[in-house]
C-alpha cells in the first residue's frame, strides 16, 4: 500500500512539474505529445504569411518565394521603416484589392529578437518561451496573441491572390493552447 501513495504523490508532482519544466521531460509521452502539437503549429509558424514579417535581416520579404522586398526598404527605428518611406506609405490599414498591397493599421517588421527566417522549428519554439525575446509575453499573453492579434489574423486574409496560412486563426491558437497545457515542449531539433 505504502509503495502505491508514494508512487501516486510522484506521479502528481511530475504532473505539477511538467508545465514550466525544461529539459528533463517528467511524463515521456506528454512530451512527445507537445512536441507533436507544436510540429503542427508549425505549419502556420513557417508559413511564407508569418515568416515574410519575421526576417532575420532589416528586410521583409514577400510572396510564397519569401523574395526581398520589392521596392527596397528597411526595418527602421521600431519597424516601422525610415522616416522618407515608412511601411504606411503603402501599406493602408487594410487590404488594397486594386493593387494587391496587403494592408493593416499595425503594418510593421516583428523585432530582430523575434526573427524566425532561417531558424528550426525547436529554435523559434524556445525563443517564443523566452520572454527576454518574445516581447516580454508570458505563457497567457503568448496564447493570446497568437489566437486573437489581428496583425496575426492578417495572414488568414492576405488579400491579393496570397495563399492564406493553412486552417483559421482559432484552430492555430487551439493547437497553441493544448501545446501549452501539455507541458509547452519544444522540439530538439
Ligand atoms: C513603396 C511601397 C512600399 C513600402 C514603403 C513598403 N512596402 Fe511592403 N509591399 C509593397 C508592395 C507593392 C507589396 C506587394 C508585393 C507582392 O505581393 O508582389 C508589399 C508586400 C509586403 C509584404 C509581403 C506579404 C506577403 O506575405 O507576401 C510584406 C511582409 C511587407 N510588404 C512588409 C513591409 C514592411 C514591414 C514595410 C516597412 C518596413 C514595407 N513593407 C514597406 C510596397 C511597399
Ligand atoms: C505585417 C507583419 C507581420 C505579420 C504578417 C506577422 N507578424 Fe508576428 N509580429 C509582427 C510584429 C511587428 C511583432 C511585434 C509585436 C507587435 O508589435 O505586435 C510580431 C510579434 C509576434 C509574436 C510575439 C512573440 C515572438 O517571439 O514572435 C508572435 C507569437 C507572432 N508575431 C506570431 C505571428 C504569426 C503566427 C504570424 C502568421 C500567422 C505572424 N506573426 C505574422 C509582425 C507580423
Amino acid at each position: 500500500m505504502r509503495l502505491v501513495r508514494v508512487s501516486v504523490v510522484a506521479a502528481t508532482l511530475a504532473g505539477l512539474l511538467a508545465f514550466p519544466a525544461v529539459g528533463q521531460p517528467q511524463d515521456p509521452d506528454q512530451a512527445t505529445r507537445s512536441i507533436e502539437l507544436f510540429r503542427e503549429a508549425g505549419k502556420v509558424l513557417q508559413h511564407p504569411r508569418c515568416l515574410n514579417c519575421h526576417p532575420a535581416g532589416d528586410r521583409p520579404s514577400q510572396t510564397d518565394t519569401m523574395r526581398p522586398h520589392n521596392p527596397r526598404v528597411v526595418r527602421g527605428p521600431g519597424g516601422h521603416g525610415v522616416a522618407g518611406l515608412p511601411c504606411s506609405a503603402c501599406h493602408q490599414v487594410a487590404n488594397y484589392e486594386p493593387s494587391g498591397v496587403p494592408g493593416h493599421p499595425k503594418w510593421h517588421l516583428a523585432p530582430v529578437s523575434m526573427a524566425w527566417q532561417g531558424r528550426s522549428l525547436g529554435e523559434i519554439c524556445r525563443q517564443l518561451k523566452d520572454p527576454s525575446r518574445n516581447g516580454g509575453l508570458d505563457m497567457p499573453a503568448l496564447l493570446r496573441h497568437m489566437s486573437e492579434d489581428t496583425l496575426v489574423g492578417w495572414a488568414w486574409a492576405p488579400g491579393g491572390g496570397r495563399a492564406p496560412a493553412p486552417g483559421t486563426q482559432a484552430s492555430f491558437g487551439g493547437v497553441m493552447r493544448a501545446w501549452a497545457e501539455t507541458g509547452a515542449y519544444c522540439p530538439p531539433d
